[in-house]
């Protein structure tokens, strides 16, 4: 896949997330900044074979570039399912190596893979022959492991099978006693090993992923590693995603405004597909954050968002009254919030 720098140099990514990076959260991202790499959340490879194809795999054009994220170990049924994704409009299909929950291990995939670097390897080969280019997500290692040879071994596997990125999640996962959310916050982030192994590997695209959540900290690495991947900071504040947009002018809060505005009619569109609006919206509540009339439109999304029967027209009454707080917050509003 073109993973093409933004403006300013680097390639930006969202980070794959369940629950969160589905593909009404995909059209938000991308409409705020046409220049990002996307991410499915998390799909078993088993559930890409014998699962709801549609509900699973369905995406519309304005998505791309998109990566469909995988989780497996088995190289047959990754195979197969990298060919369905190529067959469904993908523009390249990712290996999950760094989710660290029970389900996972006990499937022998994600984060314990990172013990296993040959089989690595072979899922990642396997998944090349479906013709999509393929990459990788890691963690530093798990448990006892030594992070530098640990993180070699898997790095190398990728770059022997073709990989063309590798995302790594710049923390250890502890598989025992740790929750999956704990596994993101517990072990220390580690962003020196990541650009250790960015300088080893220069043929080979590294991106830098974990605690990157301002403007600053993305310029910051981007200096020294081929791309940065944000995770929860594109959910609790997405505007940040508008402002590494660059010098197309994305960083206004009219920017953002047109955006939400335009998903209203994406909402009817979902409504009238028998979707609800509440996922549509759920990616939209920190759209605001931190400026007049925020507050009340977080809390209209939240709750008369969630009612049975809720339309499109909850979101479009609640931008409403947050244009009517920001003209009442003065003409400066504007300067403010692109300096926030
Ligand atoms: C709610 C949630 C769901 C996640 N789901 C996935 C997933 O499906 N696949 C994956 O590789 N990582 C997943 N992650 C991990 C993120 O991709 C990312 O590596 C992690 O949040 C660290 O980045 P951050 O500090 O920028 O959030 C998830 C993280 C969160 C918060």
């Amino acid at each position: 896949m073109d993973t093409g720098p933004q403006d300013g140099g680097g390639t930006i990514a969202v980070a794959p997330m369940m629950d969160w990076t589905d593909r009404h959260c995909r059209v938000l991202h991308r409409r705020l900044n046409p220049s990002l790499v996307l991410f499915t959340e998390m799909v078993t490879a088993k559930a890409v074979l014998f699962g709801d194809r549609d509900r699973l795999l369905g995406h519309s054009e304005e998505e791309r570039p998109l990566v469909l994220q995988l989780g497996g170990s088995d190289p047959g049924e990754l195979a197969e399912a990298a060919q369905i994704a190529a067959e469904w409009g993908y523009d390249e299909v990712n290996l999950n190596c760094g989710c660290p929950s029970d389900r996972v291990q006990g499937g022998r995939f994600g984060a314990c893979l990172m013990r296993e670097p040959a089989l690595v390897g072979e899922c990642l080969a396997a998944m090349a022959e479906g013709g999509l280019p393929v990459s990788l997500k890691c963690r530093l290692g798990v448990d006892e492991q030594d992070v530098e040879p640990a993180l070699d071994a898997v790095a190398d596997a990728a770059v022997a099978a073709g990989a063309s990125a590798i995302w790594v999640h710049a923390r250890k996962a502890w598989l025992q006693g740790l929750s999956p959310a704990q596994n993101r916050t517990v072990p220390p982030l580690d962003h020196d090993r990541v650009v250790r192994l960015c300088a080893r590997l220069p043929s080979t695209f590294v991106g830098l992923n974990g605690g990157i959540g301002d403007e600053g900290a993305v310029r910051a690495a981007l200096a020294t590693m081929d791309g940065v991947m944000i995770g929860r900071a594109a959910y609790q504040r997405p505007g940040l995603l508008a402002e590494l947009g660059g010098r197309h002018g994305l960083a206004s809060g009219a920017h953002r405004l047109a955006v939400a505005r335009s998903m209203v009619d994406y909402a009817r569109a979902v409504l009238e597909d028998r979707g609800r609006l509440a996922p549509v919206v759920k990616p939209m509540l920190g759209l605001f954050h931190g400026e007049p009339g925020a507050r009340a439109y977080r809390r209209t999304l939240s709750e008369d968002g969630h009612r049975a029967g809720a339309g499109a027209d909850v979101l479009s009454g609640a931008l409403d009254a947050l244009e009517i707080a920001r003209e009442r917050s003065g003409p400066d509003l504007e300067a403010r919030s692109v300096a926030a």
